[in-house]
């Protein structure tokens, strides 16, 4: 497995419309596990395609890593279909923006279709930090980013202090070796 380096706010590839995968081939199991490698060695508990550079529709995820056992959660084609009326709010980061951090309004519960590397068709219920993580995710393989989900003046501060840490993190080349304090980078 192959750790990738994790691009950073602003990018233009975070910002595109990651594409349905159509071949469910070595390469993309490949492409999954060198995602699930990326997301552990940078203490994720998400990590969309984009986020590497390839705009294909899949995301790779572990809410519980913390509790001590790994439960590596692989995403291709994922959708959305259901989710509840009632919402809750929780404390987002993201590992393409690093350190900062915003209350996130989104759906407490959801129903993803989705398949896996081999092509089989899922569903599962998401709650908690499983719901917030793959709502955050699929809005990374839409070109979504979650300071659009705050206020424009919230988003515009995230926005302007990440352009200049991206540039810092560049110069000082640690740009793909983030290694984050906090639990709760997607
Ligand atoms: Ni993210």
């Amino acid at each position: 497995m192959t750790r990738m380096k994790i691009l950073l706010a602003p990018e233009p590839v975070l910002k595109q419309e990651a594409q349905p995968v159509t071949e469910f081939d070595a390469d993309l199991k490949k492409l999954a596990d060198d995602m699930l490698e990326t997301m552990y060695g940078a203490r994720g508990i998400g990590l969309a395609a984009n986020q590497v550079g390839v705009l294909k529709r899949i995301l790779v995820m572990d809410v519980g890593q913390r509790s001590g056992t790994r439960n590596p959660q692989v995403l291709v084609n994922p959708e959305i279909i259901w989710e509840s009326e009632e919402l809750c709010t929780k404390e987002e980061g993201c590992l393409s923006i690093p350190g900062h951090y915003a209350m996130v309004e989104r759906p407490t519960v959801v129903r993803v279709k989705y398949y896996d590397v081999t092509g089989g068709e899922h569903e599962m219920e998401c709650e908690d930090w499983a719901a917030a993580c793959v709502q955050h995710e699929i809005d990374h393989l839409n070109g979504v980013l979650f300071p659009e989900h705050l206020s424009r003046l919230k988003r515009d501060i995230i926005m302007k202090k990440m352009r200049k840490d991206k540039k810092q993190y560049e110069e000082d080349g640690r740009g793909d070796l983030y290694d984050p304090q906090n639990g709760s980078d997607e």
